[in-house]
């Protein structure tokens, strides 16, 4: 039976994060304020993200269990940005002075080559077995697809097995169902924060699962380290901070390329994460799902699966999706790559619920096995694409004087708006993500990702060139203090024909 976890009665430490469902990238912290000042003596643990809505969450509606109460809490909390967002959404002929959306996490800037190459004749494919109950963890012809798909663009040192694939709606499903696998209800995944917030919810609304933060921080503390570094040492703190506290950890999260951060993370690095985890006979879930949007070369990434001799290979467990790095975030393609038989199998008996229509499973086999296309159309192109769009924006931070943080991977950008906060707060951070939606433009503030220092915004630059120079217009103007001043779409018009690759 699915209990959820009691209220807990220790000293508040932090109010619950804020989550979405689509990438908690539209969010800003509204619910949670909201929550925070209703229950000023409210009780939580020291754990991040999802704080314990179980003492929010009373039950508003008689129609709703306890169980849905509490999901629904999740929605209405955090959801406010995104709502307004989709109320008035930008639009270049019909509302031109729409919310223009630097804040959810999707690459909007290959949609031609990904509709010229699904629209093409071998896409289109009807037979018995694809209308038909398919094996749970996906038909075997994608499974062996995406087995060599992996084993190509991570470098594996011997090719993957097809056994060892399982395919299903998304990430953010493969986190759902390995959370509920491989813990019971009330235990814990290590995080380091701040993190792509939505996976609060992702491990929580079924699993029951909680999140325990390894804070990372701006410091860069010697010569070698960097702002927001991962260190073996701050792992064990808050594994013990954990421990201490009674919470059960089970496993570790690494996202890689990192999201908010953009980090990527060295093989020494992720051996060394990958031994800690093994010591400690902790599960490690690694999101890969921003691989292949690397585009500045000297970046040098690596994935998980590159290593030769994984420390811990049945605990172990690799991600990766296709709406990052095709830009298909509306798709839903997901996979999960485990050597641990039990796991992929407990996995494979959710993706009943999580599976993928026969049709689209046999749509992304044949894109995933054309490398030509791949490798000499879309990857180059895309690349390309995204490291003009950075390169304007990260143009426009400097010109403003704005630091900020970006390795060449993902879609955003990391910026510290420290300093346009009259006091170091999350209220003060809270304004001012207001101010920026109240001028029409949708960023991520850092509260979002549960980042310690209040100033920190996410921005995403994987736009077409008329909507990032608008949404940069209406940045500045909001830093400038001069938000009533009306957009100049003119000078964004020959910013796109300046720079047509976008
Ligand atoms: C790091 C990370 N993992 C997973 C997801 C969700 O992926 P999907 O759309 O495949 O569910 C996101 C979406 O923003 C993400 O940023």
């Amino acid at each position: 039976m699915f209990t959820l976890p009691q209220k807990e009665s220790k000293a508040p430490t932090t109010c619950p994060g804020p989550a979405s469902t689509q990438d908690l990238d539209s969010n800003h912290g509204d619910g949670l304020e909201r929550e925070c000042s209703r229950k000023p003596d409210w009780k939580l643990p020291e754990f991040c993200g999802g704080g314990d809505p179980t003492a929010t969450a009373s039950s508003d509606s008689s129609h709703l269990s306890s169980r849905g109460s509490i999901i629904k809490w999740f929605w209405d909390s955090a959801e406010e940005g995104y709502r307004t967002y989709h109320m008035d959404e930008y639009d270049e002929d019909k509302n031109p002075s729409g919310i223009i959306n630097m804040g959810t996490s999707e690459n909007k800037l290959c949609f031609d080559l990904l509709s010229r190459r699904l629209s093409q004749s071998d896409m289109l494919w009807v037979e018995p077995s694809l209308l038909q109950y398919p094996d749970w963890r996906g038909h075997l012809f994608l499974r062996e697809e995406v087995a060599r798909f992996l084993s190509f663009y991570c470098k594996s040192p011997a090719p993957l097995k097809p056994e060892n694939v399982v395919v299903l709606n998304g990430c953010a499903s493969l986190f759902s169902a390995l959370a509920t696998v491989l813990c019971e209800v009330g235990e814990a995944f290590l995080i380091p924060a701040p993190y792509y917030g939505a996976i609060t919810q992702h491990v929580y609304l079924y699993g029951g699962v909680r999140l325990v933060c390894v804070y990372l921080d701006s410091e860069v503390t010697g010569l070698d380290t960097r702002p927001f570094q991962l260190t073996v040492e701050k792992l064990e703190m808050a594994l013990q901070r954990a421990n201490f506290e009674g919470v059960k950890v089970k496993g570790l999260i690494l996202i890689n390329p990192q999201n908010p951060l953009g980090d990527i993370y060295s093989p020494g690095e992720l051996r060394d994460y990958l031994e800690f985890a093994k010591r400690h006979k902790l599960h490690v879930m690694v999101d890969e799902v921003y691989m292949l949007s690397v585009f500045e070369k000297s970046a040098g990434y690596h994935s998980v699966l590159s290593l030769e001799g994984l420390p811990d290979p049945q605990r172990t467990h690799v991600m990766w999706a296709t709406s990052k790095d095709f830009g298909m975030s509306g798709l839903r393609f997901g996979t999960l790559y485990t050597e641990n038989r039990d796991v992929a199998t407990a996995v494979a008996s959710l993706c009943r619920y999580h599976g993928l229509s026969g049709l689209v499973q046999y749509q992304m086999a044949q894109l995933l096995r054309d490398r030509d296309w791949i490798n000499q159309v879309y990857l180059p192109e895309n690349h390309a694409r995204l490291k003009a769009a950075h390169t304007y924006v990260a143009g426009e931070l400097r010109a403003l004087g704005i630091p900020f943080l970006s390795s060449g991977a993902g879609f955003f950008i990391w910026v510290d708006l420290r300093k346009y906060l009259p006091e170091a707060t999350f209220k003060e951070e809270m304004l001012l993500w207001r101010r920026f939606l109240d001028n029409k433009v949708l960023l991520s503030c850092g509260k979002a990702f549960q980042c310690k220092e209040p100033g920190w915004f996410r921005l995403v630059f994987s736009d077409k060139a008329h909507r990032l120079c608008l949404g940069m217009q209406r940045v500045r103007q909001v830093l400038e203090g001069k938000s009533q001043v009306p957009d100049d779409p003119a000078s964004c018009q020959s910013q796109e024909s300046g720079n047509q690759r976008r």
